[in-house]
């Protein structure tokens, strides 16, 4: 429990707090640079154990957030409550959280047990309780054996452990981390994502992971916030953002799906008829779309069935189309399918990469139900 807990409320009555409150709440946060309005809005609430990712591009301002959860920012309006308290005018140390940069921030002349306890020192614990703290920390972050070597005797990711092992050794009630493994290699980085899984299941506290690598979060979290010009575009369970989409930039932006542009010809109950560059391509209707509107269709590579000429009936309601199959790029587990189609657009398609019956330069057929994509109202700019 942190210093700054108001001495008269009863340990039991501490404890009901902490089990109705969320261990995190943002309400309505802002934050303006200049002209630039970096976090607008936010709302948030994260509950203990869940793995939580903001996920968004270069400059959506998911590090100002972070920082403001931290209170390395004061944010223009809005309250943080951690753990049920009120900290938004409270200093970072007072705060009860850990943090983990991407660049690892460790002191190059310290050694490894000096660089870990750093935040112990400063909460000035005693050394026994230190050294008690170090053990257990090191022993999570499989570091033991490595006390006393200089950051520069480290590989790329037993620095990342000893900056983690730093975020943690106070025992936080809520580890936040800024694009933590962004410096790692792809097989150092699929190392750490499993255990950073591991931390966080046994720790069993909130971690708040900021990232632009939708893989990424979409391997760690169990929920996850897309950003987008400082505001959620979604927040939800990480397989719903990716099924179910509400906005147009969360399906432009998670799976990097298919683009498809086309202005709606008729429309048959909750399919609307689109033409596609002179395909008829069936869709699901967005709410209060009507003939001559012009759609983005978002199709996920995934969601595509690709097979030889007539290799199975169309199932009903489903778009096919024949195409030439300009390229295959072998991806490992699967493969993506490079298709043009006789309109003269082009879709990928991802599916098993032994196909023996699909040959470049032959002719291909692809399918998919409407639902298989997610339709929007082309947004006019
Ligand atoms: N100290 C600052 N002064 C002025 N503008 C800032 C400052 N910090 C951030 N910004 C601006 O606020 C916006 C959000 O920045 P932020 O660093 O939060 O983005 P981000 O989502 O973390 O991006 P990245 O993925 O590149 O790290 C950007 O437009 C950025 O230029
Ligand atoms: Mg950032």
């Amino acid at each position: 429990m942190s210093a700054a807990l108001p001495h008269h409320l009863t340990s039991l009555q501490l404890r009901d707090i902490a089990m109705t409150e969320p261990a995190l709440k943002l309400e309505q946060v802002e934050k303006s640079f200049d002209k630039v309005r970096a976090v607008d809005k936010v709302s948030l609430e994260v509950n203990t154990g869940e793995f939580f990712s903001l996920l968004g591009p270069s400059g959506s301002g998911k590090t100002t957030l972070l920082r403001i959860i931290a209170g390395l920012e004061t944010p223009g309006n809005g309250t943080v409550h951690i753990g049920g308290r009120d900290v938004t005018r409270l200093p970072p140390y007072a705060r009860g959280i850990g943090m983990v940069f991407q660049d690892f921030l460790l002191f190059p002349h310290k050694i490894v047990a000096d660089n870990i306890i750093f935040p112990l020192k400063m909460q000035r614990l005693p050394e026994d309780k230190q050294k008690e703290q170090l053990n257990w920390i090191l022993s999570l972050v499989r570091m033991e054996g490595y006390e006393d070597r200089y950051p520069h005797q480290l590989s790329g990711g037993q620095k990342q452990r000893v900056a983690l092992a730093r975020g943690l050794v106070s025992r936080p009630d809520i580890l936040l981390l800024d694009e933590p493994l962004a410096n790692l290699d792809l097989e150092l980085r699929k190392e750490m994502e499993v255990e950073m899984r591991r931390f966080q299941a046994e720790l069993d506290i909130p971690f708040i992971y900021v990232t632009h690598n939708q893989e990424e979060a979409l391997t760690l979290s169990s929920r996850m916030a897309v950003m987008h010009n400082g505001k959620f575009e979604q927040v939800g369970a990480k397989l719903d953002l990716y099924n179910n989409p509400k906005t147009r930039f969360v399906a432009a932006f998670l799976g990097s799906p298919n683009y498809i542009q086309g202005q709606i010809k008729r429309m048959e109950g909750t399919i609307a008829i689109l033409d596609w560059r002179g395909l008829d391509l069936r869709i699901p209707a967005p709410a209060n779309a009507t003939s001559g509107d012009k759609i983005d269709y978002f199709l996920k590579h995934e969601r595509i069935l690709i097979q030889s000429l007539r290799e199975s009936e169309p199932a009903k309601g489903e778009n096919r189309f024949e195409g030439t199959l300009r390229d295959i790029i072998f991806k490992g587990q699967h493969s993506a399918y490079f298709v043009v189609l006789e309109n003269g657009e082009e879709l990928v398609v991802n599916a098993a990469t032994e196909m023996p019956s699909l040959k470049i330069r032959h002719a291909v057929e692809v399918g998919w139900l409407p639902e298989a994509g997610d339709a929007f109202l082309k947004e006019e700019d």
